[in-house]
């Protein structure tokens, strides 16, 4: 007999075959059509594709059907096999606008030339473009009403795990539209239980952790400051699902927006108990007019999702950080001494001479000459005046910055300079010839913040003037290898004399855009000169400018107790290598504070080691102890600037405080131990180590030691131990006094 399925014939040679083989055959065919049957109740109706976008780690998925919405379908761990993220069934709109049947809170808010409010969005197209290590996905939406495209990108960094998403809109619409909200990006979680982690402060107590569980509602976090946009808060956030965030366990959504003005994170529980999180620039008070064919690009929102706690994420963006997110991440950061606490505006040649002196004596790399140097109508002897005004005061630099930066490299150390080159005192050259050249509002009384004036960037003349006092600066001085970048004030009163008056509400965002350019010329033209984001302390930190940066001043805090806290909340986001942290006098200057001077340089050492006090002043105790402690920190610096950093005691939760950074390759690691209050007893706590190489045997020394003192470490001290020993057993050593502090070198044989 032949059958065939799809014709239906049968040829039959005997009847009772025949019947037999009917049965039989009619069974197959029924079998045959529940099977086709099933397979396509499964299988995603026509033209629905799923779009997955990976790092070696984490993981987002869309589900795509032209001329329907766009699904996120899953946000994770990645998933072993690619095909599963198809099963993924349940989904969320993927980027909301207003005006559809939406109701929560939209990603994209637009005005159409009719007047209409209303935007829908639904998939079109997409591709995808492996450069290297990253994989590039564009998702294109239109509005199948409106000539209007939205160009979604997430950016996969394979290596270091992390997702970068923006967002690009153009149309068509020859009147323009006007865009009220613009997020980089979207995303949805469902779990049981949120909480969030954020990071506020102000000037002197920067990046504050606080964590507390999100519940129905909307809880944002913003900046409207236009400048200086971190000084309350940093656009920095740890979501942990299902309970709090912990060191080295638990599912957390980590995210930062690379973008130094106005920002806000929303976080939107809805009735489902479903979390959405939406970042950008901030919408509020700048509503933006776009003419049509021109593209408005959003900043970038840096994520990564890991299920291995905050630890994980933080190697992340350290890694991520170092190869891209800023400044030639693979050069060792110079230790400096720098004048600001040691003088404030009071010095002349001769004073600085002898600081330099006394730097290249002590083991530093660099001279950084500070606030004060400039002004001759309105010389800078305070914060009162001089500021725009950047040739060399003749009274206290009759000889210039040239014979500074001579007797530095003659001293066989670099010489760096202080700039604050977007900010002008009203009492100034700059302002008596420019007086348009400042952001404040027509008919209202100038405000100004430490006597100071933000210049208006949106201006290009004010562009190309912030950039020629970096330019002439560094011509008139060759050889200047350091600038300090400053910033000390946000937006006030804030309105651009340039933007015409239709665009005012511009102001926000062309700025940072003006900013850029600036930023864009200098590196174009210095791309070795080393610098400092600096913002009043930590009042600009984030990934957009940091590309342009090679390191940045966290806080004006130097208090080594409170800086614990600010470089612990600090080093989620940004690495130790960029983290200036400086030893200064005691009592301090800002807190009054006395803290044993080896316990503020053990704080320091453990990111980027600076100082900020006048060496003469020093004893000749302890000056011989810095020039030790800058020795040792030359044996770790590769370690603690390029190495992965472990948390192992948080001081939120510890008296006691401690973490570890360990290099690539394992072979090497140091451990930082703080004591914080005195414990009568003993505090003992093991400090149980992490990322060590269990098969390998690592040698312990303490360094940086106050040789007066009993150490307690000195138990341990050349003993040997295998690296699955410290992590389970760990290190165990007392500690009594308040401010004692140990480093220990973990050296693998
Ligand atoms: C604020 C900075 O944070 C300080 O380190 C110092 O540079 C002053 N500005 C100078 O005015």
């Amino acid at each position: 007999m032949n059958y065939c399925l799809l014709c239906d014939t049968v040829k039959p040679t005997n009847f009772a075959i025949l019947n037999n083989n009917t049965k039989t055959m009619r069974i197959i065919r029924l079998f045959s059509l529940f099977f086709l049957l099933a397979i396509l109740a499964l299988a995603p109706a026509s033209g629905q594709q799923t779009i997955v976008i990976e790092t070696s780690g984490t993981a987002l998925a869309f589900k795509a059907e032209q001329g329907k919405k766009l699904v996120q379908t899953y946000i994770g761990e990645r998933l072993m096999s690619k095909a599963e993220y198809e099963s993924a069934v349940a989904g969320f709109d993927a980027f909301p606008t207003f005006g559809g049947k939406a109701i929560g809170e939209a990603a994209l808010r637009v005005v159409h030339q009719d007047g209409n409010t209303s935007s829908e969005l639904v998939y079109d197209s997409h591709s995808v473009k492996t450069e290297g290590d990253i994989v590039t996905t564009q998702i294109n939406l239109l509005d199948p009403a409106y000539p209007v495209q939205v160009r979604l990108f997430f950016k996969a960094y394979q290596k270091s795990d992390v997702i970068e998403q923006y967002m690009e809109i153009e149309h068509a619409e020859k009147k323009g539209v006007t865009l009220y909200d613009f997020a980089s990006s979207y995303l949805t979680l469902s779990a049981q239980k949120y909480f969030l982690t954020e990071f506020h402060g102000d000037w002197a107590q920067e990046m504050q952790m606080q964590e507390q569980e999100l519940i129905y509602g909307t809880k944002k976090i913003e900046s409207r400051l236009g400048v200086r946009s971190n000084q309350y808060a940093h656009a920095c956030f740890l979501l942990s699902e299902n309970g709090k965030a912990a060191e080295q366990s638990g599912n957390v959504l980590a995210g930062q927006l690379e973008w130094p003005g106005s920002w806000e994170l929303r976080f939107e529980v809805d009735q489902l108990g479903d979390l959405h999180i939406a970042g950008g620039m901030n919408p509020y008070a700048s509503h933006y007019k776009l003419p049509q064919k021109t593209v408005f690009k959003t900043p970038q929102m840096l994520f990564t999702y890991s299920t291995s706690g905050t630890g994980t994420v933080t190697r992340r963006f350290h890694r991520w950080a170092k190869e891209y997110g800023i400044h030639m991440g693979d050069r060792t950061r110079m230790t400096l001494l720098n004048n600001w606490e040691a003088t404030y505006f009071k010095f002349d040649e001769e004073v600085l001479k002898r600081i330099i002196s006394d730097a290249a004596d002590m083991g530093f790399e660099l001279f950084l000459l500070d606030d004060g140097w400039f002004g001759n109508k309105y010389p800078r002897n305070s914060d009162h005046q001089g500021l725009g005004d950047w040739e060399t005061n003749h009274e206290k630099l009759p000889n210039g910055l040239g014979c500074l930066v001579k007797e530095a490299n003659d001293k066989g150390i670099q010489f760096g300079i202080w700039l604050e080159p977007e900010m002008i005192n009203p009492k100034s050259e700059l302002y008596e010839k420019h007086p348009d050249w400042v952001i404040t509002q027509p008919n209202r009384e100038i405000d100004t913040q430490r006597h100071q004036m933000i210049l208006d960037l949106c201006n290009p003349k004010v562009q190309d003037y912030v950039f020629s006092v970096v330019d002439q600066t560094m011509q008139q001085n060759p050889g200047i290898a350091y600038i300090k970048w400053d910033c000390n004030r946000f937006m006030t009163n804030a309105a651009s004399a340039y933007l015409k008056p239709e665009l005012k509400s511009h102001l926000f965002i062309e700025y940072t855009r003006g900013l850029y350019n600036v930023l864009d010329r200098v590196r174009e033209k210095y791309p070795d000169t080393h610098m400092m984001l600096c913002s009043g302390g930590g009042g600009r930190i984030d990934y957009g400018t940091l590309r342009y940066f090679d390191e940045f001043w966290i806080s004006d805090n130097t208090d080594a107790l409170d800086r614990i806290f600010i470089q612990w909340g600090t080093t989620y986001f940004f690495p130790a290598m960029a983290l200036a942290s400086h030893v200064s006098v005691v009592p301090n200057h800002i807190t009054k504070r006395i803290i044993p001077l080896k316990f503020r340089f053990d704080v320091a050492m453990s990111a980027k080691l600076g100082m900020d006090l006048q060496p003469k002043d020093m004893t000749a105790e302890d000056k011989q102890f810095a020039k030790n402690a800058i020795q040792e920190y030359y044996g770790i610096r590769d370690i603690v600037q390029q190495g992965d950093l472990y948390r192992l005691l948080s001081p939120y939760e510890s008296r006691r405080t401690a973490m570890m950074y360990v290099t690539e390759n394992k072979q090497k690691a140091v451990v930082f131990s703080y004591l914080l209050k005195k414990t009568i007893n003993g505090e003992k706590t093991s400090l149980v180590l992490q990322g060590l190489d269990p098969h390998k045997n690592y040698t312990l020394h303490e360094i940086n030691k106050d040789t007066k003192q009993y150490s307690w470490f000195s138990p341990l001290e050349g003993k040997t131990f295998s690296g699955d020993y410290l992590m389970k057993y760990g290190l165990r050593f007392t500690m009594y006094n308040e401010f004692d502090s140990k480093v220990i070198l973990l050296e693998a044989n």
